[in-house]
This record gives structure tokens, sequence and C-alpha cells, in this order.
């Protein structure tokens, strides 16, 4: 297990220090508002994947119970400090694993969850398609997966750029894959979209809602 997080956990303490400093435009031009649409439906048993610094903290409603992960303790040390200033900190339980450890099993019981949000976050993580599994196994029936993701452009020649942009951006920004179609990956996995709506900043990204088929109502 050491062995594995020693691999997984990619973001540095330089990277969490400059996170939300980095992020501050972008957030305020494109990401705000979305993030706050995007959590703004969302209610009950939620799995926050890689919280990060905690920016989507102050969106969440009332209605909400959520558990975050986080493998960088790094991330997660500012996480934390966000959680704490917010009005019922004990609605949100933050753990420093990340998809792929061992220790989900436990945390999270199948069925279990009635929505799990990923922001920025499926362009990163190691195993995107286990990951994608294990959500469906995690969420209840009807549950939902809400993402904000850049993907990769559906235009042949963008899509060619972000592949060859990925590996030099991926060293600067530890391990984040420009060119991941996960889009596509969350409907092969089998979610049903609800909703997308596509934007650029130089790239592709969409922010979507999907669900897990109910399938006692078909
Ligand atoms: C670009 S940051 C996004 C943070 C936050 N979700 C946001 O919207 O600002 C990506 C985060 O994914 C985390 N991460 C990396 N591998 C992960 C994994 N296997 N499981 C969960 N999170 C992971 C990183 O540590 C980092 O905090």
């Amino acid at each position: 297990m050491e062995k594995s997080m020693g691999k997984m956990v990619r973001y540095s303490k330089t990277f969490s220090l400059v996170y939300d400093r980095f992020m501050f435009i972008l957030e305020r031009m494109f990401f705000r508002s979305r993030r706050s649409r995007l959590l703004a439906t969302v209610k009950g048993k939620v799995l926050e994947v890689g919280v990060g610094t905690g920016i989507n903290f102050e969106h969440y409603t009332s209605e909400v119970n959520m558990t975050g992960i986080e493998p960088s303790p790094h991330m997660l040390k500012r996480a934390k400090k966000k959680r704490d200033l917010l009005l019922i900190p004990e609605r949100f339980e933050l753990h420093n694993i990340g998809c792929g450890y061992s220790e989900m099993e436990k945390l999270v019981a199948p069925e279990s969850l009635d929505a799990i949000v990923c922001t920025l976050v499926l362009c990163t993580i190691p195993n995107p398609k286990e990951a994608l599994l294990n959500f469906m196994k995690w969420l209840k029936p009807g549950g939902r997966l809400l993402v904000l993701e850049h993907i990769r452009s559906h235009n042949h020649t963008t899509g060619k750029m972000q592949d060859f942009l990925t590996p030099a951006w991926a060293k600067l920004a530890e391990g984040c894959q420009l060119n991941r179609p996960t889009d596509k990956m969350i409907l092969e996995a089998g979610f049903e979209l609800l909703r997308q709506e596509h934007f650029k900043i130089g790239i592709p990204f969409y922010e979507a809602e999907y669900q897990k088929k109910d399938l006692a109502l078909r």
C-alpha cells in the first residue's frame, strides 16, 4: 500500500501552495458559476473525488452530507482549513486517500451514494476506467455523477494538438492528461447523460450531469 500511495500522490507542496492563486482568474471567469450550478441541486450522501483545496465546499447546500477524498496531504490540509470555516463543518468528512486505494472499499458501501462529484480531477486519476466502474457500483440506482472537466477535442486537429502537448503538460500540472476523452469514457462506463454544456478555454471543457440507470424503473 505504501508503495502505491507514493506513486499516486502527485500533488506536491508547491503545487498546493499556488493552486488557488493559479485558479483565481479562471475561477472568476469560467468555473465558479458552473460549480455553483452543478452543485446547487445535489442532496443526500455525496462523495467528492479529489477535493483539492476545497474550492467546491462553499457551493454545497445544507441538504448535503459530503465525504471528500484527496490523496495529496498538502491539498487536504488546505481543504480542511476551508472546511473548518463552514457553518456546519461536521457535514464534510475528509479522508487522505484517493481512487484506486484499497481503503475506498471500507469507506464507501455499494449503492450507498446519492451523488458523486468530480471537478477537474478525472484528468489526473491514474486509472479512470476503474474509478468509473467503482462510481457505478457505489451510486444508488438513479444516483448522479456530476462533472466539470476538460476533454479531448472531437475536432481532429485540436485533439492531435492536445496529444502533442500532454507529455509536457502532465509534468507541469502534476500528471494532468490534457487529452483524456473523459466524456467518452463516462458513456462507455454505462452512465446515462442527463445534461451537458460545452465551453472552451483554449481546449474544450464541459459541465455535465449523468445518472446511474435505475433498472427497476424500466
Ligand atoms: C486539478 S486538482 C482539482 C481539485 C478540485 N477538484 C478542483 O475542482 O479544484 C486535481 C486533484 O485530484 C487529486 N487526485 C490525484 N489522484 C487522485 C486519485 N487517485 N483520487 C482522487 N483524487 C486524486 C489531486 O491530488 C488534486 O488535488
